[in-house]
């Protein structure tokens, strides 16, 4: 892992305070939007309203849906009765099937304690599966509903520019992530608010801080979360268990029922929220040297000490049947509740959205040659469980949009 030295920090800190012309009367602007969205989640719940967007596969296909300026303020949105229920609960059932067939959990007790992305996380007994390559996970990732979803979703961005086309909307690659299965009483998988795609990189990265320059300059209204421009060449410190790849939407599709105090995901639904973070890194209270506790390698952090304001926004998402989904923008600060106090598995897939580009593909390209091994993709611990699994999805029993998804054959 590149080293980032405290006088470097020290050094972007005075570059950006630099873009303004007082970064305290910038970061009150931002303070002052963030209490006013803060507002406006508050009336919702008041009204008992949706406070994420919600909306249903079928408006898509109708295109029938109004609350698309709710979901780019939000960043968030839930799409609900993307797959048949019936469908779910078998795949659902393959799932459990193929975890019991290769004695997943002996390999797991083995091999686990490879994964340090969340290193504040104790646990025994897994929640989040390292398997890749099940049938499950493949028939929902390939899916025609996936694809539709998808290019909905990438869709909502500024994909080109005068410069270049970021990426293309309407050609998915597919990212193989894990699979959640939180077990009832678990509280070993609460996970603190944080970002992926970046911790420190969001400061110190060449390209986030042109992705970012209207925030640091005076010109927060200006900032559009949703423009893609120089999202695909930002660079990652290395670290296992960090994405390389640019996602429009991080997302999962539930397996099973799921509700608030189920152990479920949690998002502060305000898609220029980074802008405080970003912002507040740069007040003198904050160690010179340090970004409100934010480390290479880890997980951005969202805290008490220094987020305070921002984390009254943090809202359990609603109940989630099989066969819903929900995706938040790469911004978007989410969380898992820390006990699931429900009395069934809460189970998911985790399905993000990574339309064709350079950064996608090069990864993909990776990717391809773990699947063809059966081992964990390159962004994960190199647990390798499933090299030798029945069951495993094997290149024959891919369609011809797989492949292509996989970028085992050209698009
Ligand atoms: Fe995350």
């Amino acid at each position: 892992m590149r080293n980032y030295t405290d006088d470097q920090i020290k050094i972007v800190k005075a570059k950006l305070r630099n873009y303004s012309s007082n970064f305290h009367d910038n970061f009150k602007n931002i303070e002052n939007f963030i209490k006013k969205e803060l507002k406006k989640i508050e009336k919702l719940k008041e009204d008992s309203k949706p406070i994420i967007p919600e909306i249903k596969f079928k408006d898509i296909l109708d295109k029938d849906i109004s609350s698309i300026n709710d979901i780019l303020n939000r960043g968030c949105v839930i799409i609900r009765d993307v797959f048949e229920d019936s469908c779910i609960n078998k795949l659902n059932e393959e799932l459990n099937h193929y975890i019991e067939i290769n004695n997943f959990y002996e390999d797991q007790k083995k091999k686990s304690g490879l994964d340090k992305y969340f290193s504040d996380l104790k646990s025994d007994k897994p929640q989040i599966y390292g398997l890749y390559w099940s049938k499950t996970q493949a028939e929902i990732r390939h899916s025609k509903e996936m694809v539709i979803v998808k290019k909905w979703l990438n869709n909502l961005w500024n994909y080109e520019n005068s410069e270049y086309q970021v990426f293309d909307p309407n050609r998915e690659l597919v990212y193989a992530d894990r699979v959640r299965r939180r077990e009832p009483g678990d509280d070993t998988l609460g996970l603190s608010p944080h970002c992926d795609a970046g911790s420190i990189e969001r400061w110190t990265d060449i390209n986030y801080q042109k992705i970012y320059k209207d925030i640091f300059a005076d010109n927060f209204e200006n900032f559009n979360p949703f423009d893609a421009k120089y999202r695909d060449r930002i660079i990652e410190f290395e670290s296992p268990a960090v994405a390389h790849v640019f996602r429009t939407f991080q997302g999962w599709t539930a397996l099973t029922n799921q509700g608030p105090n189920d152990g479920t995901l949690q998002l502060i639904p305000i898609a220029k929220g980074m802008a405080y973070v970003l912002t507040r890194a740069l007040l003198e209270d904050v160690p010179e040297s340090e970004l409100c506790g934010s480390k290479l390698g880890r997980a951005l952090s969202v805290n008490n000490e220094y987020h305070a304001l921002l984390l009254k926004g943090l809202v359990s998402i609603p109940k989630m049947k099989p066969g819903d989904t929900v995706w938040w923008h790469p911004d978007v600060i989410h969380a898992v509740e820390d006990k699931h106090l429900g009395k069934n598995y809460s189970n998911v897939v985790y399905v993000g959205a990574t339309p064709y580009c350079k950064k996608n593909l090069d990864y993909t390209l990776k990717q391809s040659k773990k699947f063809l091994e059966g081992k964990s993709p390159p962004d994960f611990a190199a647990e390798d469980y499933e090299i030798n699994y029945k069951g495993r999805v094997k290149l024959d029993q891919l369609s011809n949009l797989a492949k292509k998804q996989l970028a085992l054959i050209k698009y």
